[in-house]
């Protein structure tokens, strides 16, 4: 029962991403084909390899026309929501080298799945940045990207070597988070295996650690690693400095009005939807969260998190949504609602702002350019109840499924950054 839940949970169609299940069943039909007949492994491997090829020639297609012109590129009349490449993709390579790791065309049971594809994607990208010799600007994601879900960047954090790594490289680093503070303590206190692993390095030089910034609340906050004698820190940088005109000018009455409404959408649904007493509404300068609280568990005797329904989460975001789309003050401004697991918050802004604010803020007078950046993320689903999806709009993207996952791939990146500086 509980498998079936979860199978048709991920087939509604708001979860799915368009071009990965497209990919899919194209790779689905040799699967039928070969599955009957044991041995048929390289016949398998070879007829999905045609399939990335093609797909390959697609997306440069695809490149070309957004660049030539305004009409459509095949791509878009086969998969009609796919967004803007940046960068041609080698997904023929990435999907050797990812059947060499995965086994995905030995396998008869269990055709190439969202997974396999998210992998190969994935490897591509760096594997194209890696060849171009252009990465710039590196972002992360905080929560389940560099640590798990509401957790800490601990000393032992192994992302944190890799970013020391990169940073080495004289690559940008930006922790592109929703999580939003506007005094840089409990950032500090989230990311101090970072803070004291960077401090304590002297192979690496202040003007390469103030590469690090973070940007919290999405697009809000502003922070740059500093040191004082020898103690590493976030300095916070005024908004004066770094936050563009457009964005100054939102009116303080429309952002408190749009927060207002949408304060008001989740006291109305936790009536509606049967939340837990114990959940609380938390209310910021530029942003409303919904979290789910504790409660005193008497058999274990401690304070215990409570859960929220994965569909509760969604009707939620939905309904904010919905009511923000009608909503004037809100259309005079951007916003990014979304379910982050086990809360759902609204903030002023969005992830492809801060990038952009990012790419300016390095590089004043030549911005560094989107086929330039990568954003590493674990919240790509579409329709808007993700919070790293629109960062598609500003930078190439990596879509990982924990913490771990962004540690093997940076070690890809770095060897593959490495290889392609020798050649
Ligand atoms: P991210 O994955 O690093 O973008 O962080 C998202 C998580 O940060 C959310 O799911 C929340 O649990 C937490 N969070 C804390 N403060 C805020 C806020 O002001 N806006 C959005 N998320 C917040
Ligand atoms: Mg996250």
């Amino acid at each position: 029962m509980s498998s079936r839940y979860r199978i048709e949970y991920h087939l509604k169609s708001h979860r799915k991403d368009a071009f990965i299940d497209w990919i899919k069943n194209l790779l689905s039909v040799p699967f039928v084909l070969h599955s009957t007949s044991q041995g048929s492994s390289s016949k398998t491997h070879f007829d999905y390899l045609q399939i990335f090829k093609n797909i390959e020639s697609l997306i440069d297609e695809k490149l070309s026309t957004q660049v030539t012109s305004n009409s459509k590129s095949r791509l878009e009349r086969l998969v009609p929501t796919i967004g803007t490449f940046f960068t041609s993709l080698p997904v023929s390579e990435a999907f050797i080298i990812e059947d060499n790791k995965r086994a995905i065309s030995q396998r008869l049971m269990v055709s190439p799945s969202f997974n396999d594809i998210r992998h190969i994607l994935n490897t591509a990208q760096i594997l194209q940045l890696a060849k171009a010799n252009n990465l710039k600007l590196i972002t992360f994601d905080g929560d389940v990207t560099l640590y798990e879900d509401g957790g800490s960047m601990t000393m032992e954090n192994k992302s944190a070597t890799r970013i020391i790594q990169l940073l080495k490289r004289h690559i940008c680093v930006g922790i592109v988070t929703a999580a939003g503070y506007d005094d840089s303590e409990l950032y500090e206190s989230r990311l101090f295996g970072l803070l004291r692993q960077l401090e304590l390095r002297d192979d690496i030089t202040l003007e390469e650690k103030q590469k690090l910034t973070i940007m919290g609340g999405e697009s809000n906050f502003l922070f740059q690693y500093n040191e004082i004698n020898g103690h590493g820190y976030f300095r916070r940088i005024e908004e004066a400095y770094w936050m563009p005109k457009s964005i100054q000018e939102w009116s303080i009455s429309d952002i408190n009005a749009t927060l207002d409404l949408v304060e008001n959408c989740f006291k109305s649904l936790k009536i509606s939807l049967k939340l837990p007493d114990e959940t609380k509404i938390i209310r910021k300068k530029k942003a409303v969260g919904l979290v789910p609280g504790e409660f005193y568990d008497t058999e274990l005797g401690k304070n215990i998190k409570l859960f929220l329904q994965r569909e509760a989460l969604e009707e939620i975001v939905l309904n904010i949504q919905s009511c923000l789309e009608l909503f004037e003050p809100a259309s005079r401004l951007k916003f990014s609602c979304f379910d982050g697991g086990n809360d759902v918050w609204c903030d002023i802004g969005g992830k492809d702002i801060g990038i952009q604010i990012l790419q300016t803020f390095y590089d004043p007078e030549t911005p560094i350019m989107p086929f330039e950046t990568l954003h590493v993320g674990d919240q790509f689903a579409p329709i808007g109840s993700a919070n790293d999806f629109k960062t598609r709009l500003s930078s190439c993207t990596s879509w990982i499924a924990s913490p771990q996952e962004t540690v093997n791939l940076l070690d890809d990146l770095l060897v593959y950054m490495t290889k392609n500086s020798q050649c």
